[in-house]
């Protein structure tokens, strides 16, 4: 589907042009997506092709203030996390994104995946609401700095014109 859709994964000079480039794929991955679920999914599996050492990507959605496992790539995750539980949580109950260099010292940390190290979670407001939240792991220790954080909240405001 990527082929087919023409993205095919290259090298950037920076994670800032990386980000601003996959920001700039949104459009295609969401043509005709009329369903939460559509956008969300290839906007998971955009950001699995392009974003170096992660082992989980997805999003986490807000339904019944309980927020419930949605679109990912990656291993199989807990379904249900209540708001203020796990980074996930927090990101949710803060409404600001969260970098955990080392989830091994993090006492809020709910583990999916045993080979995950390092996690950044990131709010998904539509104004003043929740929507939910994007949540990526990685295997290696403090993967993610503030390049990564600007470089997804650019994302994340993007991505929320099409759901
Ligand atoms: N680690 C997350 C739980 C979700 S999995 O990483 C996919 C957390 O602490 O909220």
């Amino acid at each position: 589907m990527g082929d087919k859709m023409g993205i095919t994964v290259k090298s950037f000079e920076s994670k800032a042009e990386m980000y601003a480039y996959i920001t700039s794929l949104l459009p295609t991955v969401t043509e005709e997506a009329d369903s939460i679920v559509s956008v969300l999914a290839n906007s998971s599996a955009l950001l699995n092709m392009f974003l170096k050492n992660i082992n989980w990507v997805g999003f986490y959605l807000l339904q019944d203030e309980v927020l419930k496992l949605g679109p990912f790539q990656g291993k199989p995750a807990v379904t249900r996390i209540e708001i203020g539980q796990g980074v996930c949580g927090a990101a949710a109950l803060e409404k600001k994104t969260q970098i955990i260099d080392n989830v091994h010292e993090c006492d809020n940390h709910i583990a999916c995946d045993i080979s995950s190290a390092s996690e950044i979670v990131l709010p998904m407001m539509a104004g003043e609401k929740l929507i939910g939240v994007l949540d990526i792991d990685s295997p290696q220790k403090a993967r993610f700095d503030d390049e990564d954080k600007r470089g997804l909240e650019l994302f994340v405001s993007e991505l929320l014109k099409y759901i």
